[in-house]
Order: C-alpha cells, then structure tokens, then sequence
C-alpha cells in the first residue's frame, strides 16, 4: 500500500534525506539550467560592450574597496524603483561582469544607473570626502584612490575574462597596459562608475 511505503520513508532519516536531495536538485536543476543556455540571459543587449582597460581597472578598486558591501547594483522591477533609479536591470547587462556586482545591501543608494547623473569632478570630490558634496553622507571617504592605478596585471585579467567569453581581442590586451599609463586608481573608478547603466538608462 502506497501509505505504508511513505510511512517507510518517514521513519527512515537516511533515506529522507537521500529522496529530499534528489527532489531538491531536480528542482534545482530544471530552474538554473536553462538560465545557461537562454539568449536573454547569455547575449548581452545592443550597446553593451565588455569593459575598457580602465574601466575594467576601476571595477576592481571598487571590489577591492568593498563598495558593494553598501551599494547594490540591481534595480528591481518595482514602480518605487524605477521611478528613483530609471530602467530596471535586465540580464543583458551583465553579460560581461565577471564576479557581478548585484548585491542586496543598501546603505547607500544604486548604483546601477549612476552613469552620467553626476560629473567626474562630482565624483573626485565626493570619493574624497562625501560630506563635501552630500552633508549629511555617512559614506567612507577614499582619499588613498588618488595614486597611479596598477597596470602591470590588466593583460591577465584581460585573458582571464576572455577565457569566461568576453571577447576581447588580441589588440586590446596588448595596447590595455598604455591606456592605464598615468591614470590614477580614483580615475579608474570614477570612469567605470560613468559607464554604469548608461545603455538602458535613459528608456522609460
Ligand atoms: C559604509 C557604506 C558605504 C560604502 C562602503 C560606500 N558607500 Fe557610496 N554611499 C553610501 C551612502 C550612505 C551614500 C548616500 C550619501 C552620499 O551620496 O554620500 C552613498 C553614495 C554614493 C554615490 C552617489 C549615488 C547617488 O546616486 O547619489 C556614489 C557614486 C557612491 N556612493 C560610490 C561609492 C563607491 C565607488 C564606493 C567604494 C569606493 C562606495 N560608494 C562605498 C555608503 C557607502
């Protein structure tokens, strides 16, 4: 009788947990996988292009300084959302970021779109010392950014992420390290925060 073999399986904890994880990774498995293979997910939308060597450089100031630990940058498709931030994030955009910047903690603001809202003298000063530009900012000031950002390594990150199927080709990694020549790390940043979201920022 079908009761009594499910009472088997109650009152056997080893074999509960064996048919639990079995369910719950075919569960798992019909909703990621797929994800891997849809175009929405895998091809970026028209406009988005994989990073530049400086912007590239600058995001990874922006994980080594743990902004994300503040900022998130993913616009959740709610009116409040997008009436503050702009177009809510799609998949397409993301295509090329390689750990994402997602994140769920909002101490401070999105930064999704923030490309283009303010300048990059708006940015120095506010990296420097928010409470310059934003007086009642509780954001850590970064005033160390102001010193030559390091391009000895961009070639391998470069590489690396084309391993992971940015398609940078072999003349952009070979001119990358010049273009980072005299930049500073908070240049660096401030040109990867200038180029977020830019691309489906302004369609309502
Ligand atoms: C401890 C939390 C915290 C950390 C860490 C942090 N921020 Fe912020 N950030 C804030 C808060 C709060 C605000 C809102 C007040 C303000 O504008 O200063 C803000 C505002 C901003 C804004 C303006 C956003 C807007 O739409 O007005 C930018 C840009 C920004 N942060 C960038 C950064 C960058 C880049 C880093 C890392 C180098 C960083 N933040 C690290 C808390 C943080």
């Amino acid at each position: 009788m079908a009761g009594s073999k499910h009472e088997k399986i109650e009152r056997s904890v080893g074999l509960m947990i064996v048919l639990t994880l079995l369910v719950v990774s075919v569960g798992g498995l019909v909703e990621i996988v797929p994800l891997f293979f849809q175009k929405s997910t895998t091809t970026p939308i028209p406009g988005v292009k994989p990073y530049e060597p400086l912007r590239l450089a600058g995001r990874d100031v922006y994980i080594r300084e743990g902004c994300y630990n503040c900022h998130s940058q993913m616009i959740r498709p709610f009116r409040a959302e997008t009436e503050r931030y702009g177009h809510y994030s799609v998949a397409g955009e993301y295509v090329y970021d390689h750990p994402f910047q997602w994140g769920s903690k909002r101490t401070g603001p999105d930064l999704a779109r923030v490309g283009g809202r303010y300048s990059d003298e708006w940015h120095r000063i506010h990296l420097n010392n928010p409470r310059d530009v934003v007086p009642e900012s509780n954001m850590p000031a970064f005033p160390w950014l102001e010193r030559p950002v390091v391009s000895s390594d961009i070639e391998l990150k470069m590489k690396a992420l084309r391993k992971v199927g940015v398609p940078y080709s072999d003349e952009e990694i070979a001119g990358a390290k010049q273009q980072l020549d005299g930049k500073t790390e908070m240049e660096a940043v401030i040109a990867y925060l200038q180029g977020l979201g830019t691309v489906l920022r302004d369609v309502k």
